[in-house]
């Protein structure tokens, strides 16, 4: 794993972006892409860029289960509003979490990241160690799977719901070996709430308990992070 220090999410933001420049310039055609408040700036960078994303295909990492493109807690509205209403693709794919038979749109999930092969993916990091939705003791092997929750993760995301009690308790996730197909990954993390997750991916041992940890096995990592999010790493 190669780790970027910055000083704000703003530098990290751009860092990210050359990244991106970097990456279709070298001919990248499908992108992972993630949600919450962590590639929120990046975001904003491409939609103010004049890159062109007409002939790329996006492969988002998770949807809520029970709510669909028209709920703005959605990871689809999310993903319209910050990047893809700017800035149009030639397709756009997130798990369907409205889908009626969840198992089948896992499989069907799954089928759409082997016809479209991540070239570039961006992760965030939850406080539990999660990338995606894979929460601690999601097997390494996992595929797209439905997800319950863990309490870290609703409280931690409650900030963007009325109330704790409205966010959604199950989610569909690429699993962690979708993720490691992905042919390079940058990570994105700020601030103090994510350090002890960022100090046990890269130098704790290898573990389910911190899901993230997997990513020592990933040949092209970059993590980017802020100060206070790399301040218990030791060296
Ligand atoms: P955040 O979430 O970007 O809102 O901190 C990251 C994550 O949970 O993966």
């Amino acid at each position: 794993m190669e780790l970027i220090v910055v000083k704000s999410q703003l530098e990290g933001a751009k860092k990210c972006f050359d990244l991106l420049n970097e990456a279709m310039a070298g001919g990248a055609k499908t992108l992972g892409l993630a949600t919450g408040s962590t590639p929120v700036e990046f975001y904003n960078q491409v939609v103010n860029s004049g890159l062109d994303f007409t002939d790329m295909t996006s492969v988002n990492l998770d949807e809520y289960v029970g709510l669909d493109g028209s709920n703005e807690q959605s990871y689809r509205y999310f993903m319209n509003k910050h990047f893809f209403e700017e800035k149009p693709f030639k397709e756009n794919f997130l798990p369907n979490g409205k889908a009626t038979d969840l198992e089948a749109e896992a499989k069907h999930y799954d089928q759409i990241i082997e016809n479209h092969p991540i070239d570039w993916q961006i992760l965030g990091i939850g406080q539990n160690g999660h990338i995606g939705f894979n929460e601690p003791g999601t097997p390494f092997e996992a595929t797209t799977h439905v997800v319950d929750l863990t309490e870290s993760t609703i409280k931690a995301n409650a900030r963007f719901f009325e109330h704790e009690d409205e966010v959604p308790k199950k989610a569909i996730s690429m699993g962690l070996a979708s993720i490691m197909k992905s042919k390079k990954i940058v990570l994105m993390a700020y601030g103090e709430s994510k350090a002890e997750a960022i100090k046990g991916m890269i130098e704790g041992e290898k573990t389910t308990a911190l899901p993230a940890s997997i990513l020592q096995d990933h040949a092209h990592v970059i993590v980017i992070a802020d100060e206070a999010a790399t301040s218990l790493l030791s060296k």
